[in-house]
């Protein structure tokens, strides 16, 4: 059985004392007992806020949920709970947006975030996608057909026990499947009340506009780093209009590590994964990153990166970073 509290002995008193201590100085002392409370790191509301479509306000660091699964975004993670503590940590963090899809596991995400987070804070946006079939771990094939997208909606409802998902995004373009009627299908769902509003993935400027003649569109989610901008046409189509642009491989699939990063970062205090994070939070008022991570270590660093405040120098340095 534990020790009561108020039965620590004296010398763990004065361990405990002289540990708090640490972070006395920055704090304003009440009699002769300093008043300790550690100064907790930034939070997602950090990074600000983005309203998508119109009515869904979101702290603007968000999570990508790919990484809980098992290796090749395959079946269940190696440690189940720690993904679930992983996830409920998103709430302390105030990071309220998270980006899921069908194809994470399949269905393991999906069912890890209702198991560790439903009922839901009322805040929380989840944000799915459908439109991506698994053969196997590390294989992805497109499958964009509407009758197939409407039962893959209908699915994703009941896993993660919603009435309504707040953002259905197609996760693809299928060159097999006309993008009108993969849009089309959202759109019916968007009708039917099971959608709240509809994004795009993987999608170019052209693919928005013809979506955008069927469905108002939210958002876009598209690969985009500090050192990977191909997609800078559609991030500044979204920065035009008002939509979200949802960076996936913010972090390069961990790969982001560049020598400006590494002296901007120790400059900062900082790391190079949050300043990559940081650069793309200053470069578009609509980028809404979602970095992935299984462990809460990175998550924690990766929140903290809504608190770096990048100077115009190192913006100048980082934009000139791009290999594309
Ligand atoms: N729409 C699409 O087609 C599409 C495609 C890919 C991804 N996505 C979405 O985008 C999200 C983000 O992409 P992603 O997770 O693949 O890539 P990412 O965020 O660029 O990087 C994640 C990788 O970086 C590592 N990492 C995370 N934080 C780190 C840190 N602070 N320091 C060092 N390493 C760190 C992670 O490993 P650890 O687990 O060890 O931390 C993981 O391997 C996904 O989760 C998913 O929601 C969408």
């Amino acid at each position: 059985m534990g020790r009561p509290i108020g039965m620590l002995p004296a010398h763990a008193l004065t361990l405990a004392a002289c540990l708090v201590a640490v972070h006395e100085p920055t704090l304003p002392r009440t009699g002769s007992i300093a008043r300790v409370a550690a100064i907790p790191p930034p939070a997602a509301s950090a990074a600000g806020e983005l309203t998508l479509g119109g009515d869904m306000p979101v702290h603007r660091l968000g999570f990508g949920a790919m990484r809980i699964t098992g290796q090749g975004i395959w079946g269940e993670p190696e440690d189940r709970d720690g993904a679930i503590a992983l996830l409920r940590r998103l709430v302390d963090l105030e990071v309220n947006f998270i980006d899921t899809a069908d194809s994470y596991g399949p269905a393991v995400s999906e069912e890890l975030i209702a198991e560790a987070l439903h009922p839901y804070p009322p805040d929380l946006v989840i944000a799915t996608k459908g439109g991506l079939t698994r053969p196997g771990p590390g294989s992805w094939q497109p499958d964009c057909r509407p009758e197939r997208l409407k039962r893959c909606c209908d699915e994703s409802l009941l896993r993660l026990k919603l009435d309504a998902i707040p953002l259905y995004q197609l996760h693809t373009v299928d060159a097999k499947v006309p993008l009108e009627e993969s849009v089309g299908a959202l759109a019916e769902l968007r009708d039917e009340g099971k959608v709240r509003h509809v994004g795009l993935s993987n999608a170019g400027v052209e693919h928005l506009r013809r979506a955008q003649e069927i469905v108002p569109i939210a958002s876009v989610q598209n690969r985009y780093s500090v050192t990977a901008r191909d997609s800078e046409d559609v991030l500044n189509a979204c920065q035009e209009q008002g939509l979200a642009f949802i960076p996936w491989f913010p972090l390069d699939a961990g790969r982001i590590g560049a020598d400006v990063l590494a002296e901007i970062a120790s400059a900062h205090g900082a790391t190079p994964a949050q300043v990559a994070l940081g650069w793309l939070l200053r470069h578009s008022d609509v980028a809404l990153p979602i970095p992935g991570t299984s462990s809460i270590e990175h998550l924690e660093e990766n929140v903290a990166a809504a608190g770096v405040r990048l100077t115009d120098d190192d913006l100048e340095r980082l934009d000139g970073l791009a290999t594309n």
